[in-house]
């Protein structure tokens, strides 16, 4: 709690000694707080993306350092989304036992080693170890800080705050991107750069334990833990000024409520089952469609593409993938409220899978090429698969990206949420997992234009789903959704 104290109390100082003086502590004190908080939701997502963009460039160097055969280059590539599937599990416990600032704290040193023994692998097995060791982290992280934002942030700010972890992901693919077309173009590809490119995340991984250290903790689990002096000293601290005996009423009303969760057999009663399928489906649809194969093996997608220097790929992968995704994603966080969320999923599912069609077509064409003794350079084919893949990477950007975690995040009645969209963001990964570790094998079972084609059935598939079982959910309260399934059941 002295921690706590110190954080918040230097959160004050910080603000005293502003230019613009101690007059609105209240207003000033919630501006620097909430930017711990705002910071450790935004690391927590920005390290996800950056071990997952990462590997795209770094993988031809790993795999030539270990002569790795196809499948270890999957399991380098999946062994991210297997740790964090564990760790997703393992962070809700984690966050209740130890508390948020402490499971942060923990998925930041998660961070660190992962990086480090990546960095200084000997051998393949300690590279998937350390994979393995970040994505924990990952799966930690992911459930302790938007909990922590949702419990700390402002009712006002709260969605923002969440959605800044999806736009967070993006930049820490994007950010792992350029950090990956600076090591091409310096040519440290001879020389193991991918050893930089992966011990780099220690950087980012370092700042997050700070930030975890310096965190108050959530004044919510120190009420679970019945240290209510405690939590009305954050509170006041956080946010002076409020009305410290209602908010820790509020808190205390809603963990009695908690009390009377349903449990996971009601979550799979007859009741809530649509709103089970529709999360655990679009979980599902989000990953089959291709989205993760084209962000983890950009690279090789590219160099089949004809790009035949690391430089002129890693450029490439950099801009078109990286920063579209990026830019699209800010759009998409600015316009979910206004358009319904049906409408964005199925226009976007529709761009995707257009862009799949036209990459799966430019691929027979590259082949046709290659055979006629063609090569060097990108060729129009090339070109082509380059304009498809960033109208793929716009479509699922403003549709199944951002929309898909804020369905799952309210379809669910209150009683069943935190299991619910436990279960949808773990079959998230699964799906996530199962695509990364055999895309490469189904390029060599079936061939390139097949693999994107597939990805392009599933987004047909998943069009006609969408359309018939997932129902618009704009603008209405949990509530109303919650009727909307009680009523639909009967
Ligand atoms: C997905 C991730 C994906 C990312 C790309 C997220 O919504 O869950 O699997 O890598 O979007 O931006």
């Amino acid at each position: 709690m002295k921690a706590e104290n110190r954080a918040s109390n230097r959160a004050l100082k910080v603000v005293a000694s502003s230019p613009r003086g101690v007059e609105r502590p209240a207003r000033e004190a919630l501006t620097a707080w909430l930017m711990v908080v705002l910071a450790a939701v935004i690391f927590a997502g920005g390290l996800f993306g950056y071990d997952q963009g990462v590997i795209s460039s770094a993988l031809p160097g790993i795999t030539r350092t270990f002569s790795l055969s196809l499948f270890m280059t999957q399991v380098v590539t999946s062994y991210v989304t297997l740790g964090a599937l564990v760790g997703s599990f393992i962070g809700g416990a984690l966050s209740d036992l130890i508390g948020r600032k402490r499971a942060m704290l923990v998925a930041g040193l998660l961070f660190v080693l992962g990086a480090a023994m990546q960095w200084s692998a000997p051998g393949a097995l300690i590279l998937v170890v350390g994979r393995f060791v970040v994505g924990v982290g990952v799966g930690v992280a992911a459930v302790a800080a938007p909990l922590y934002a949702a419990e700390l942030a402002p009712a006002t700010l709260r969605g923002r705050f969440i959605s800044s972890y999806q736009l967070a992901i993006t930049i820490g693919i994007f950010l792992a991107y350029l950090v990956n077309a600076q090591l091409a173009r310096a040519e440290l590809s001879t020389n193991p750069a991918w050893r930089t490119m992966l011990g780099a995340a220690a950087v980012p991984g370092v700042i997050m334990v700070l930030i975890a250290l310096i965190a108050p903790e959530s004044p919510r689990w120190l009420m679970m833990r019945g240290r209510r002096a405690a939590a009305e000293r954050v509170a006041l601290d956080v946010q002076p000024g409020i009305d410290v005996d209602a908010r820790l009423e509020a808190i205390e009303a809603s963990l009695l409520a908690d009390r009377n969760a349903g449990s996971w057999r009601e979550l799979f009663s007859a009741q809530w089952r649509r709103p089970l399928l529709v999360a655990v489906g679009l979980a599902v649809f989000q990953q089959i469609t291709g989205i993760n194969a084209i962000i983890y093996y950009a690279n090789q997608i590219f160099e089949a593409a004809g790009f035949t220097t690391e430089a002129s790929r890693a450029a490439v992968t950099a801009w078109a993938i990286g920063g579209v995704n990026v830019v699209s994603t800010l759009i998409a966080i600015a316009f979910i409220d206004h358009i319904g969320r049906r409408m964005l999923l199925l226009a976007g599912l529709i761009g995707m899978g257009a862009s799949l069609i036209v990459a799966g077509a430019a691929f027979q064409w590259i082949a046709g090429a290659a055979h006629a003794g063609a090569s060097n350079g990108p060729t129009a084919a090339g070109i082509v698969t380059v304009f498809a893949l960033v109208v793929f990477i716009i479509s699922f950007a403003f549709s199944l990206g951002p929309v898909v975690w804020t369905v799952i995040n309210e379809v669910f009645p209150a009683r069943v949420r935190g299991r619910g969209v436990a279960l949808a963001t773990a079959v998230n990964w699964g799906s996530a997992y199962v695509v990364s570790q055999f895309f490469l094998s189904l390029v060599h079972a079936i061939g390139s234009s097949l693999t994107f084609w597939l990805f392009a059935a599933f987004c047909v598939v998943g069009w006609i789903w969408i359309y018939r079982a997932v129902p618009e959910t704009k603008r209405q309260s949990l509530e109303q959704i919650q009727d909307m399934w009680s009523r639909s059941s009967r």
